[in-house]
C-alpha cells in the first residue's frame, strides 16, 4: 500500500488496549482514563490484522496501554504469525510475571521494547505510580536471554538527565540496546513538556567520541557507537528531528481507529466497516492516501490510546 507521496506503508502499530497498570507522569493520569471502555474483541483484531496483511504490512508492533494486560495477546501474536507476518514486536512496561515471561520466550515475537526511565527505585515509583523497578529489571535480564530486547528511555530533565551514563552502563552490562527518546508534547505530556524536555543534541554533547552507525532496521531511531563506553546507543529525536518524510507506518488505536500519524486528530473508524472486507480495504487505501509529509506541532491525543 502506498500513500499520496508514494511512500510504501509497511509498518502497523496496533494499540490493543488502553488499559495500563502504570501511571507514567508523561502519559496517563487518573482523570485522563476515566472514560475507559472494555478492550475490543479478539476476532475484530484478527480481521483488522488480516486486512493489513493483504495491504502489504510487513512489520507489526503491539502497543497499548500495556499490551500484556490482555490475556489473549499470545493468540493474537500466533494469528499474525500464522497468516505470514514474520516481523512481530511488542512495546511493554516490562512489569511482567514469570508465567508471561515464559510465554514470551516461547512466542514468535521478534523483539521486545521495554520502557525504563530511571534506575532509582524511589524515582521509578514516583514516575510510574508503581514500585516496580526490581520486577522490570528482572524482566529485562530474563527476556534478553531469549529475545532481542531494547530499552526505551524517555528523557526527563528532573528524572534521568543525571542518569544517562548509568543507564548506558546498565544496558551494556545486560547486553541490550538502550534508546533515548525526546519527550513529545502529546496528551498529558503537554503539561510537563516545557520543564522536562531534553533534546538529543544535549545528550550527545556529553560524549567526546562517537559516530553514527548504519542500522538494518527501518526505524525512527538513529544508532551511535560511543567509543568511551564501547557500546551502541539509540536516539529517537521525535521533536528536534525530521523523520516524518520517510515515515512508513500507520497506527490503529485501542478503539479501532486508524491514524496516519501519532499527532493526527482525524482518524478512520475501522469498526464501521468490519463486516465488509472489500469496503474496508477501499476505505483504508483512500484514508492512507491522505497521510501528511509533516506533522502537527502538538496534540491532545492520549499516548495510551494511540499507542505511541
Ligand atoms: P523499533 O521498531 O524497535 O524501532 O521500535 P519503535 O521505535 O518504532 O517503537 P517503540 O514502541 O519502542 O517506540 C519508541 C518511541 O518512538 C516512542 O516514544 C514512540 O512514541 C516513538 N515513535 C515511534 N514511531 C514514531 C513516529 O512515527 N513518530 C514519532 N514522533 N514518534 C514515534
Ligand atoms: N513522549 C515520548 N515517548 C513517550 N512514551 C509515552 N509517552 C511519551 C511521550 N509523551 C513512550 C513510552 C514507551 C513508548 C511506547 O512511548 O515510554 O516507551
Ligand atoms: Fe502505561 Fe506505557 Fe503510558 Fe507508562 S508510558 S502509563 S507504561 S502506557
Amino acid at each position: 500500500m502506498y500513500d499520496g507521496f508514494f511512500r510504501k506503508i509497511e509498518y502497523l502499530r496496533f494499540s490493543i488496549t488502553d488499559r495500563c497498570n502504570f501511571f507514567c507522569k508523561y502519559c496517563r493520569t487518573k482523570e485522563s482514563c476515566e472514560i475507559e471502555n472494555k478492550d475490543f474483541p479478539k476476532d475484530e483484531i484478527f480481521r483488522i490484522i488480516a486486512v493489513f496483511k493483504k495491504l502489504g504490512i510487513k512489520k507489526l508492533r503491539f502497543t497499548g496501554g500495556e499490551p500484556f494486560l490482555r490475556d489473549d495477546i499470545f493468540d493474537i501474536i500466533e494469528f499474525a504469525d500464522n497468516i505470514g507476518i514474520k516481523n512481530i514486536n511488542v512495546t511493554t512496561n516490562g512489569y511482567l510475571d514469570e508465567e508471561k515471561i515464559e510465554k514470551i520466550a516461547k512466542s514468535n515475537l521478534l523483539s521486545i521494547n521495554i520502557s525504563l526511565d530511571t534506575l532509582d527505585r524511589q524515582k521509578y515509583k514516583v514516575l510510574t505510580g508503581v514500585d516496580g523497578l526490581g520486577k522490570v529489571i528482572s524482566s529485562i535480564k530474563s527476556l534478553s536471554r531469549f529475545k532481542k530486547v531494547k530499552i526505551n528511555t524517555v528523557l526527563l530533565r528532573s528524572v534521568n538527565f543525571d542518569e544517562i551514563e548509568h543507564l548506558i552502563l546498565f544496558a551494556k552490562e545486560n547486553n541490550v540496546v538502550i534508546r533515548f527518546i525526546e519527550l513529545m508534547p502529546v496528551g498529558v505530556a503537554n503539561r510537563i513538556f516545557e520543564s522536562e524536555f531534553v533534546s538529543i543534541k544535549e545528550v550527545l554533547k556529553r560524549f567526546k567520541n562517537f559516530h553514527e552507525i548504519e542500522s538494518s532496521e527501518n526505524s525512527v531511531a538513529k544508532y551511535y557507537y560511543l567509543e568511551d563506553f564501547d557500546q551502541v546507543v539509540g536516539v529517537i529525536n521525535a521533536v528536534s528531528g525530521h523523520f516524518c518524510g520517510s515515515c512508513n507506518k500507520v497506527r490503529v488505536s485501542s478503539r479501532g481507529v486508524l491514524y496516519n500519524c501519532l499527532f493526527d486528530k482525524i482518524g478512520l473508524n475501522l469498526k464501521e466497516y468490519l463486516n465488509d472486507e472489500d469496503i474496508l480495504i477501499e476505505k483504508i487505501q483512500e484514508f492512507v492516501k491522505k497521510k501528511n509529509f509533516t506533522r502537527l506541532p502538538s496534540t491532545d491525543s492520549m499516548m495510551f490510546k494511540i499507542g505511541g
